[in-house]
């Protein structure tokens, strides 16, 4: 068990390097000695939340300097956000992160081979009454005709991706777009597929995703966006 705030792991993935920081329960105000690891930026980020927002800012940020690290970038890099909270990562980047309950994590990878967002979702507690917000017709009535135990599972995987697209797009698009601007075909429990629907002025993206089931029962979702075409 890796103590809340220190790095359990980084790996490599398909996507790029994925850093995990756990987070401690409670609302408890984030040390000092946890502070000091983050840019003085990003504790000025900390440090202007309460509770759970600043315990997540503290683990998404810890969670990204582990990443950045294992790509060789020196730390001296704060990660700030937009007005839309998204990450404004460092020259030559993409960077994107989730945080749910105990975990946060950052997905760290080079621009050039795309722009990438991570969701973490899911848990025991059955959520597939959000079917209805978060599937487009032909995607709902796919989950509809599946048994009731399928159907969660299932839904996570479309939520999961679809929250993912967001990260990985918005920041390029320079808007909100809603959960219909996105079908997700559920090919296995491992793969899916991602078609985007978006207004005929946007640029067109081709979109990979990965899916990793974590031993708890909550999906990793990690998307890879390029852009195929400036404007369709
Ligand atoms: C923005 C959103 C995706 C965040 O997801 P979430 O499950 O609430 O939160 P997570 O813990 O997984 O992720 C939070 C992180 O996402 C990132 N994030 C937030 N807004 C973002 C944005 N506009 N663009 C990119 N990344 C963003 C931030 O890094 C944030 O962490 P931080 O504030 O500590 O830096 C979600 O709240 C939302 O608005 N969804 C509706 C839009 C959508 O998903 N459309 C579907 C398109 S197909």
């Amino acid at each position: 068990m890796t103590a809340p705030f220190s790095t359990a792991w980084v790996r490599t993935t398909r996507f790029g390097t994925l850093a995990a920081v756990p987070m401690p329960s409670g609302l408890e105000p984030v040390g000092q000695e946890v502070l000091a690891q983050l840019h003085p930026r990003e504790a000025a980020l900390a440090t202007a939340e309460r509770g759970r927002r600043q315990i997540e800012l503290a683990g998404g940020r810890l969670a990204w300097r582990a990443a950045a690290k294992e790509r060789g970038l020196d730390g001296s890099f704060p990660l700030l956000a937009d007005s839309a909270r998204a990450p404004l990562p460092p020259p030559g980047f993409s960077v994107s992160l989730t945080h749910k309950e105990d975990l946060a994590l950052a997905l760290v990878a080079p621009d050039a081979d795309g722009l990438v967002g991570i969701d973490l979702e899911g848990g025991a507690r059955d959520r597939s009454s959000i079917r209805t917000r978060v599937c487009r017709p032909e995607e709902l009535r796919e989950v509809d005709a599946l048994a009731e135990a399928e159907r969660w599972p299932n839904v996570m995987v479309r939520f999961a991706v679809k929250e993912a697209v967001y990260k990985a797009i918005a920041p390029r698009l320079g808007r909100f777009f809603g959960f219909q601007a996105a079908r997700v075909d559920v090919l296995s429990r491992e793969a899916a597929r991602v078609t985007m629907f978006l207004e005929p002025d946007d640029p067109a993206f081709d979109v990979e995703c990965a899916l990793e089931w974590l031993d708890d029962g909550r999906l990793l979702a990690m998307v890879r966006a390029q852009v195929t075409s400036a404007r369709r």
